[in-house]
């Protein structure tokens, strides 16, 4: 057991003889347990979901290539490793790769904040206006859930059929057409407002990224703030131009 002794506004910790000694455990924590370490767990699983953001905006792009070549494309998607692998397997782990990444970016951003949180229990006095204030941590943090619902409604609309017009039968051409239907406009509405939040979300992320590397000092700063800022927008207007094409009958 130890106890302290404290001295003005020192505290100092005495050991007993009968003590246990240290392990070099506890003197040393699991890179886990460090601020640093759940950053590099945000960045690594932050990485792994822009790769699949990027990867799934240029498939649905093939929606302009017409119905055959986007069912082709949504086929290979499930039959891709085939006869290497049996079918749906790589698909199978790439979903594996997914959910984890989206429960180790949510645990590393809530622990985070906690920490913060704890390590200020006084809140700033004054409203700052920096890339640290009350704006940015509510857009990452309100919209976090609002990606989170919409994934949801996402996958029961356009993956499951549930929430579909068309239904699970349907090829996925087809479910893309019946769900951005002109009658369905909320349903548009609502994947524009998620995405413009997966926009912002991504821009904070990457000026996150970049900061947290070093690399955001000096004329750099700048440069990184709008390639943060360029990339977010090609993302979201590429995903955006879907679901617009169909409202406006270009797709159908
Ligand atoms: C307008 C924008 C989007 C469209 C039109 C779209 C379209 C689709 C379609 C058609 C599928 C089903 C593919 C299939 O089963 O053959 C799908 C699956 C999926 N989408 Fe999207 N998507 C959009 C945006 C997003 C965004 C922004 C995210 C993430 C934040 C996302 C996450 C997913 C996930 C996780 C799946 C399931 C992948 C799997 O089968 O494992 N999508 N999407």
């Amino acid at each position: 057991m130890t106890s302290t002794i404290e001295r003005g506004m020192a505290t100092a910790e005495v050991r007993r003889h009968s003590d246990p000694p240290r392990t070099p455990a506890r003197r040393r924590p699991s890179l886990m347990r460090t601020s640093n370490g759940r950053k590099a767990v945000m960045a690594v699983s932050g990485a792994v979901l822009v790769l699949f953001l990027i990867g799934h905006m240029l498939g649905n792009l093939k929606i302009f290539l017409g119905a055959e070549s986007f069912n082709s494309y949504a086929e290979w998607l499930r039959t891709v490793g085939e006869p290497a692998v049996p079918g749906r397997t790589i698909l199978t782990l790439t979903e594996i790769v997914l959910v984890a990444a989206v429960v180790l970016h949510m645990w590393s951003a809530v622990s985070l904040a906690r920490r913060a949180a704890k390590a200020r229990p006084v809140k700033y006095a004054a409203r700052r206006r920096s890339q640290a204030g009350g704006y940015v941590v509510h857009t990452m943090r309100y919209g976090g859930v609002i990606i989170l619902l919409f994934v949801v409604w996402h996958l029961l609309d356009l993956t499951f059929g549930t929430v579909n017009p068309k239904g699970f039968d349907a090829s996925p051409y087809d479910r893309i057409v019946a769900g951005f239907d002109p009658s369905r406009w909320w349903v548009t509405a609502f994947y524009i407002l998620a995405l413009v939040m997966v926009g912002l979300h991504l821009r904070h992320g990457l000026w996150s990224a970049f900061q947290t590397l070093g690399l955001t000092r000096g004329r750099a700063r700048g440069v990184l703030s709008a390639v943060a800022a360029a990339g977010s927008a090609v993302l979201i207007l590429g995903f955006v131009s879907v679901p617009i094409a169909v409202m406006i009958g270009a797709v159908k």
